[in-house]
C-alpha cells in the first residue's frame, strides 16, 4: 500500500485513539473538592470506595495510586513470596507482569485464545508445586472465560487476582468482572473505561483481611497513626481524583453502552473488509476498552491510516516474555501470542468518539483494501 498516503491526502485533524471525559460536572466536583481543604483518603475516596464496591459487587475496595499498586497489593496481601509462581498470561501490558515480580514471585508464561483471554488449557499444563495463583487479565474489555478459570483455580487449590485494568463493567454472565477472584485490580489511568482525570487504580475483594493488609500497605505499613507493622509504601489515592471519579461512576454504564455501539457500528462496516474482527464470547459484556482488528497488513494499514489523520495503537507489539527487563527469566514458546503481536491494530474508540468518527475510520480501513490492501 506505499503510495497511497500520498501528502496530499494528510488530514489537519485527527481522530485520537481516545478521548476521556472532562465537562462542567467534573470540573466543579473537582473544584469542591478542593474547597473542601482535605486532599488525601478523606470522604470523596471514601465514597468513591463504597459505590465502586457496590458497583463491582465486592464487599471491599481499596483505592491506590495506579492500576499496577493494586495489583502489586494484592500479590503482597496475599502472602506471595521469593520462590512462588503466578501464571499469567505473555499478551497482556507489562505493569501486570512487573507487579508479580516486584511482589517476589516468578511470572510463568501462559497463551492466549483466539478472544486473547488466558488459554486455561495451556495454563493448567504450566502448573508446579511452586503454583500459588493465576492473574486472568480481562484484556481489551472482555472478560476471560471465568467458568473454566474458577474451575481450574479450585481444581489446583490456587487462588486468582483478575486484572480488571481495562475491564470495568465487563460481566460474565450477568455478574461483573472483579467479583470473582480473591482480589482483583481496577486502572483509572486517562485511557480506560473509567478515568479520574490523572493516574489511579482499586483492589476489589470480598476478603476483609487482604483489604485490610492493601489499605495498610498502601499507607507505610501503618497501624494507626504512629504504629508501621510491616514495610508498605506510599501508593494513596487523593480526594480530587476521587471526586471526578465518582461522577464518572455514575455514568460508566452509559458510557459502556456508548462504547458497545460504536463497536458494532465498526463490527457493521467492516464485515466486508478482509481483517479479522474482535471475537465476543456470549457468555459475557464485553465494554471495548480497545476495538482491535487482525491483519498481516497491520504495519501498511497503520501507516495509511496515519495518513488519513486516524491514530490507531498496538496493544502490545512486544510480548511481556521477550522484554528485556526479564531476559533473565527462561522465554517459553508462545504460538499465538507470537503471531497475534504483529497483526493486531487497534483502532479508535471511547464514549466520547462521535459516530462520525468510526465511519471516517471504516471509510479509511474500505479504501486501503480496495487500492489493493
Ligand atoms: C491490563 C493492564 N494491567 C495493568 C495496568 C496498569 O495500570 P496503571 O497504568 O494504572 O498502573 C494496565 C494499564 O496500563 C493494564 O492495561
Amino acid at each position: 500500500m506505499v503510495g497511497i498516503a500520498r501528502p496530499a491526502l494528510i488530514r489537519s485533524t485527527s481522530i485520537p485513539l481516545s478521548r476521556p471525559p472532562v465537562d462542567d460536572e467534573i470540573k466543579e466536583a473537582v473544584w469542591a473538592a478542593i474547597a473542601s481543604g482535605h486532599y488525601i483518603l478523606g470522604a470523596e475516596c471514601r465514597e468513591f470506595e463504597a459505590a465502586l464496591a457496590r458497583s463491582i459487587g465486592v464487599r471491599h475496595v481499596v483505592l491506590t495510586s495506579s492500576g499496577t499498586a493494586a495489583l502489586w497489593l494484592s500479590f503482597r496481601a496475599l502472602g506471595v513470596k521469593a520462590g512462588d509462581e503466578v501464571l499469567v498470561p505473555s499478551h497482556t501490558a507489562f505493569p501486570t507482569i512487573e507487579a508479580i515480580v516486584f511482589a517476589g514471585a516468578t511470572p510463568v508464561f501462559v497463551d492466549v485464545d483466539a478472544t486473547y483471554g488466558l488459554d486455561v488449557v495451556d495454563a493448567a499444563a504450566k502448573v508446579t508445586p511452586r503454583t500459588i495463583g493465576v492473574v486472568p487479565v480481562h484484556l481489551y474489555g472482555q472478560a476471560v472465560d471465568l467458568d473454566a478459570v474458577s474451575q481450574f483455580v479450585s481444581r489446583c487449590g490456587i487462588w486468582a487476582v483478575e486484572d480488571c485494568c481495562q475491564a470495568i463493567g465487563a460481566g460474565w454472565r450477568g455478574r461483573p468482572v472483579g467479583s470473582f477472584g480473591r482480589a482483583s485490580a481496577f486502572s483509572f489511568y486517562p485511557s480506560k473505561n473509567l478515568t479520574v482525570l490523572g493516574d489511579g487504580g482499586a483492589v476489589a475483594t470480598d476478603d476483609v483481611v487482604v483489604a485490610d493488609q492493601c489499605r495498610r500497605l498502601r499507607d507505610h505499613g501503618r497501624r494507626g497513626k504512629d504504629l508501621h507493622v510491616e514495610i508498605g509504601f506510599n501508593l494513596r489515592f487523593n480526594e480530587l481524583n476521587a471526586a471526578a471519579g465518582r461522577v464518572g461512576l455514575r455514568r460508566l454504564e452509559a458510557m459502556n453502552d456508548r462504547r458497545r455501539a460504536l463497536a458494532a457500528r465498526y463490527r457493521a462496516g467492516l464485515t466486508r473488509v478482509p481483517v479479522e474482527l474482535p471475537r465476543e464470547r456470549p457468555e459475557g459484556r464485553h465494554v471495548y476498552h480497545l476495538f482491535v482488528i487482525r491483519t498481516p497488513e497491520r504495519d501498511a494499514l497503520r501507516a495509511f491510516l496515519a495518513g488519513r489523520g486516524v491514530e490507531t495503537g498496538i496493544h502490545y507489539p512486544v510480548p511481556a516474555h521477550r522484554q528485556p527487563a526479564i531476559q533473565h527469566l527462561s522465554a517459553p514458546s508462545l504460538p499465538v501470542t507470537e503471531r497475534l503481536v504483529g497483526e493486531i491494530l487497534s483502532l479508535p474508540i471511547s464514549a466520547g468518539h462521535a459516530e462520525a468518527e468510526v465511519d471516517e475510520v471504516v471509510a479509511a480501513v474500505q479504501e486501503y483494501f480496495r487500492h489493493g490492501g
